[in-house]
């Protein structure tokens, strides 16, 4: 047995036992609609600080706390009628609002890195709702995958990144939406991040355009960040014909050497896009092949998360 896979995997039936992990303060992998989460008892600092020690995260950047449903959600965050709606119409869901801290909160402040905000998420899947009834509190969780690396959508992923440094993988198959959830501010009104709910869905409800948060210098999310979701070798978007140096990924009529959606559908593209980048990159070291080239994406619904993510996994390396 190595050191990397030193990490217990856990059964969609051993949920209680995941659940005990987290109580006890350690750091648990487990599967949400969107991607797998790398979760701790928000509440304990201790092992919040373990999250950012084994993501290797250059800074204590803020992150999402994970609840079960709106009530448990308003221990610690404020709603205010908007917000209400936005909860209400789309969680559980690929949505994280970001409310302003309730007082009094038990949180740990390394989960808010000190701002007087705190981003929330009801995930959707059934797996992330049984485990978080079971743990009975917040549960912090970045996406777990290493500081800039491409998101886990498989428990596999979680372990080749991360395997010797967490102490548990919940296992519940590949990822249903497989883009990170779309982050909004409530107060005023903000799209921080496209993700896996699409804008147009969030306009439609709520009447009216949604501003972005986009003030230079003052990065909101590390998914702002320019170089992100990076995989091992460099990246081209838009590109329609094959490099002989290059492994393609595809979309649509381009096939490619592994294709996004061979029927241009984006949800499956969506599902596919961590999946696809951690397989091609394999596939480009097993060929010898020095670059990632991606077929163009149409700018529609869900092709604006998945662009995004494919800007920043193409933009030069820090
Ligand atoms: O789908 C997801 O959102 C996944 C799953 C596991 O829930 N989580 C995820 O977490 O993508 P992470 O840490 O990779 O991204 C969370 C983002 C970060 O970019 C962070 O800066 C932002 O949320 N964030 C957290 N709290 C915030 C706050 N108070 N204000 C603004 N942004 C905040
Ligand atoms: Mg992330």
């Amino acid at each position: 047995e190595t050191r990397r896979h030193r990490v217990q995997v856990l059964g969609p039936h051993q949920v209680d036992a995941a659940a005990e992990t987290l109580r006890g303060g350690g750091l648990l992998a487990f599967p949400t609609e969107t991607v797998y989460g790398l979760g701790a008892d928000a509440t304990n600092g201790e092992a919040v600080a373990r999250i950012f020690a084994a993501k290797g995260r250059p800074s204590f950047n803020p992150l999402i706390v994970h609840v079960v449903d709106i009530a448990a959600a308003e221990e610690f965050a404020m709603f205010d009628a908007a917000a209400r709606d936005l909860a209400m119409h789309f969680w559980p869901g690929p949505l994280t609002l970001v409310l302003p801290l309730r007082k009094g909160h038990r949180l740990s402040p390394l989960v808010t890195a000190g701002l007087d905000t705190v981003a929330v998420r009801v995930p959707a899947s059934p797996l992330a709702r049984d485990l978080l009834a079971a743990v009975g509190g917040p549960v912090a969780a970045p996406s777990a995958n290493p500081s800039g690396r491409v998101s886990a959508t498989r428990a596999a992923h979680v372990v080749d990144g991360l395997g010797d440094r967490i102490d548990g993988v919940l296992d519940g198959g590949p990822c249903a939406v497989g883009l990170e959830s779309t982050i909004l501010r409530a107060t005023p009104l903000a799209l921080l991040r496209e993700g896996g709910l699409a804008a147009e869905e969030i306009k439609a409800l709520l009447g009216r355009t949604l501003p972005r948060d986009v003030t230079p210098g003052k990065v909101q999310a590390p998914g702002q960040l320019s170089s992100h979701y990076a995989p091992g070798r460099p990246v081209r978007m838009g590109v329609t014909v094959a490099d002989p140096t290059a492994v393609l990924l595809g979309f649509g009529d381009i096939a490619g050497d592994l294709n996004l959606s061979p029927t241009g559908d984006m949800v499956e593209a969506a599902a596919n896009l961590f999946d696809h980048f951690h397989a091609i990159d394999a596939l480009a070291a097993s060929l010898g092949k020095v670059r990632i080239d991606v077929a163009p994406v149409p700018e529609t619904g869900l092709g604006r998360a998945i662009n995004d993510r494919l800007r920043r996994a193409a933009a030069p390396r820090p």
